[in-house]
């Protein structure tokens, strides 16, 4: 395939709004909503009650997450005119694989939860497989890690590591991971603790504490021989001990081990300070990923988009990738040309999920893909690469519709 040809078959994202124009004339409107907003409002209404202020809901008055999607209004893209833009590739690279786009599924633990039937994790590693989207797979899943890597296909995965207390659990679940084929550790270190989540605790629910998504725990051998009997014998002492080996923090003591404990790219997730980018790149980590869980975890933080371009200088050619915030595929676009990598897609699948299993997934994807590429068609912007910080004015806060 030439480079061209490869062009042209990225730019097939936008044509996704000529598949939902067409099929309308033949009389078929779109079930799925087009808008964030929609989306937000119809998977509030059909998320059960108990998951509903697990996925929406953030820490303390919920400002950092609000502030996360409002920062990407302190951005404006540049239009540039006469550029050849007919063509577009959307295509990445990353930890050495060609992502034939830009954006990937973030890990987002009770997914299992979400969609109808109670196997959402499965039915995200079909909507991964179904659009080349790569998925991160979270270590809370209702499905073990390799149903979810086998349901993935060819779609690149990596395997989200909540780092257990007790080291051989963690080296069993990472080696698993890599028998399982995923193509790295995301190591998050922001939830050692969970955050304080008022939504959360009014509706007194924590979904693992009720002894949900926990398959990678009770299927693990390690934790089998940990916890002393079978886990469906005795579901309370199985989630107790869930919890105790889960609060634990990772600390730069650690790092040397978890980077000997695999030879799959390593990634941190939930770095947001450019010093941590720097210590952890000098420390052998592959890839740094800026997010601030999206608000989730410590309320009174930068939005994280603020913290991007300083964690990209930092990382001095490491891979960065993104999330927290992303609503749109303006919001990827602006993410990318402030130097992510690649940008993590969060609460908005999650939502096509709840609305319509692997298909409201699919929907949420392309949506966004086709938004991103029809954008770069028409400011001028025809690749990846050519979004650079250039490509962006900041804009004053005035004129913040927020
Ligand atoms: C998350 N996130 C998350 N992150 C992680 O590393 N492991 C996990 O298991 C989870 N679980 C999780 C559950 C739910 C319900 C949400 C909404 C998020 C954080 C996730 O990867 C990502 O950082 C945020 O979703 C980004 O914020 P937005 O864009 O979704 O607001």
């Amino acid at each position: 395939m030439t480079e061209s040809d490869a062009r042209a078959d990225a730019s097939a994202f936008g044509n996704y709004q000529n598949e939902i124009y067409s099929t309308s004339l033949q009389g078929t409107l779109p079930n799925l909503p087009m808008s964030f907003a929609e989306l937000e409002a119809r998977a509030t209404r059909a998320l059960p009650p108990t998951v509903l202020p697990y996925v929406a809901g953030g820490a303390g008055d919920g400002y950092t997450q609000r502030a996360n999607v409002a920062a990407f209004n302190h951005w404006g893209i540049m239009p540039r005119m006469l550029v050849d833009a007919a063509k577009r590739d959307l295509s990445t690279e990353m930890f050495g694989t060609r992502m034939a786009s830009p954006i990937f599924l973030a890990p987002v633990g009770t997914i299992g939860l979400c969609a109808q039937g109670g196997h959402g994790d499965l039915a995200t590693a079909r909507a991964a497989a179904a659009t080349g989207v790569p998925m991160i797979a979270s270590t809370f899943s209702v499905d073990p890690m390799e149903d979810v890597a086998a349901a993935l296909e060819d779609t690149p995965g990596f395997f989200q590591l909540f780092t257990p207390a007790d080291r051989e659990l963690a080296e069993s679940f990472i080696s698993r991971a890599e028998r399982a084929g995923f193509k790295g550790i995301v190591v998050t270190l922001d939830t050692w603790v969970t955050g304080w989540r008022p939504d959360n605790l009014e509706a007194g629910a924590l979904p693992q504490m009720q002894g949900h998504c926990l398959a990678n725990y009770t299927s693990d051998p390690v934790f089998r021989d940990l916890l002393g009997q079978p886990p469906e014998r005795d579901p309370r002492a199985a989630v107790e001990l869930c919890a105790r080996l889960f609060a634990n923090q990772v600390t730069w003591r650690d790092l040397s081990w978890l980077r000997s404990a695999t030879r799959l790219p390593l990634i941190l997730k939930g770095i947001c300070h450019p010093d941590d980018a720097r210590r952890a790149v000098d420390a052998g980590i592959d890839g740094i990923y800026c997010s601030n869980h999206g608000g989730r975890q410590a309320n009174g933080g930068l939005p994280a988009l603020a913290c991007l371009p300083d964690v990209v200088e930092a990382a001095d050619g490491h891979a960065v990738l993104f999330d927290s915030g992303v609503r749109s595929g303006t919001d990827v676009v602006k993410a990318l040309a402030l130097g992510a990598t690649a940008v993590g897609v969060g609460r908005p699948y999650t939502y096509g999920l709840a609305l319509g299993g692997t298909d409201g997934v699919v929907h949420v994807l392309r949506s966004m893909l086709a938004e991103a590429d029809l954008l770069m068609a028409i400011d001028g912007y025809p690749t990846v690469r050519d979004l650079t910080p250039a490509a962006l004015r900041s804009v004053s806060p005035a004129w913040d519709p927020w």
